[in-house]
């Protein structure tokens, strides 16, 4: 991957040259370039900025240097690369889009100083320039933010990281934080380490874990776990130690495995086993958690529960509802059903879903929910119903 960087001070670069990066540079993995921005100067004073058009305080960096410089890194090849300009009124800066621009194989970052860039250079690159803030605070000058980006980033670029298993691991992969972590002495002024890290019981420790990483999230950020438990929902006919949260990545696999557990019995009642939520395969549940809201519900860490939704102009499409055959019989469907209905948008004013038309069960609750059935259709050979029920405000 290649990385120019354009600044006033370049010097400010060089911790680039350092571990873990600088290691990825000596063997080719990263090519990092930092280039001085008055290279691209043509007055003896080596002049960048100007006074403000307008009036106002401080000094506004000049068109002219920015676009020289831009034009002849990027060069005049097929593919150009993206301009990254840090700046504290851009997108903010996370793990996804690190990931994002540690798949290009190419970028330029620009660093501002003084008031900013005059306006027509982000106008001249359009849509091949993103603006990008690490945080809602003021820096002097975007060199700091580029390293913070191109450390978060080039460790992503396959390589860079001998332990690839750290990478997986992270806080922030898959939107929740990371659990604590201990190592040896067993008791350090007295405070002992959790015996279930020295329990040597996988299971448990992984369980563990996940809990942890919820509980500190929960904690420290809520706002990742943008669904919050309806008040409801803390005991439900017995079942202890629930929590409602939005599914992240990292579910992706429990909830292939729910699915398949719970649509068995509908497979077996429709005489057919090509329903999509049991043919489904790993990636297509992860991908579709970029497509719909999804909700799990756990009991102690287990996941026993979910439901998906998404807008159709004025319809919220809800799907997937499906709770663990050992707890179905406790209203736990239903609240999930109502949760998803509580989360739909301002503008929808009608929830349907779909299930196959032998699904008494599943049927008897969606009409006690309230749903009627407004159409008979087939999949695959499966007679399936479409039902719909109005929002009430
Ligand atoms: N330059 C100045 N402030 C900044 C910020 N918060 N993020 C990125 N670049 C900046």
């Amino acid at each position: 991957m290649r990385i120019d960087v354009i600044s006033i001070f370049p010097d400010y670069l060089s911790p680039l040259g350092l571990s873990l990066i600088g290691k990825a540079r000596r063997q080719g993995l990263l090519d990092v370039r930092t280039h001085d921005l008055r290279a691209w100067t043509r007055d003896r004073h080596r002049t960048v900025d100007d006074t403000p058009y307008g009036g106002g305080a401080g000094m506004v960096m000049r068109p002219e240097p920015w676009g020289e410089a831009i034009d002849e890194v990027s060069g005049h090849g097929e593919h150009l690369p993206r301009i990254v300009v840090p700046g504290p009124g851009g997108v903010p800066f996370s793990q996804a889009m690190a990931a994002e621009l540690a798949a290009e194989p190419w970028l330029v970052f620009a660093c501002g100083r003084y008031e900013g860039i005059d306006e027509r250079v982000y106008d001249e690159y359009g849509e091949r320039l993103s603006t990008v803030s690490l945080g809602d605070y003021v820096l002097n000058g975007g060199e700091v933010a580029v390293l913070a980006m191109v450390e978060a980033l080039a460790r992503l670029v396959p390589g860079v990281i001998g332990n690839v298993a750290s990478l997986a691991e992270e806080s922030h992969t898959g939107g929740l934080l990371e659990y604590p972590v201990y190592t040896k002495p067993p008791v350090w002024r007295g405070r002992k380490v959790p015996d279930v890290l020295r329990s040597g019981d996988h299971g448990a420790v992984a369980a563990w874990r996940d809990q942890q990483r919820r509980e500190r999230t929960a904690a420290r950020r809520p706002d990742l776990l943008a669904a919050a438990l309806p008040a409801s929902v803390t005991t439900l006919a017995g079942v202890e130690g629930l929590a409602l949260t939005t599914a992240v990545p990292a579910d992706a696999g429990e909830i292939l495995t729910l699915s398949r557990a719970c649509w068995l019995e509908e497979g077996r009642a429709h005489d057919s086993f090509a329903i999509p939520a049991l043919v489904e395969d790993l990636d297509t549940v992860r991908e579709d958690l970029t497509r719909w809201h999804t909700w799990v519900l756990r009991s102690h860490g287990r996941l026993i529960g979910s439901v998906r939704a998404r807008q159709e102009d004025g319809l919220w499409d809800i799907g997937r509802l499906m709770v663990a055959p050992d707890l179905q019989g406790r209203r736990l469907g239903r609240a999930l059903l109502e949760h998803a209905e509580q989360s739909a948008p301002e503008q929808v004013s009608t929830y349907g879903l779909v299930t196959g038309a032998r699904s008494v069960d599943n049927l008897r609750m969606y009409r006690r929910a309230g749903y009627r059935v407004v159409e008979r259709s087939d999949f695959r050979g499966v007679p399936t119903v479409r039902l719909t029920k109005p929002r009430r405000r």
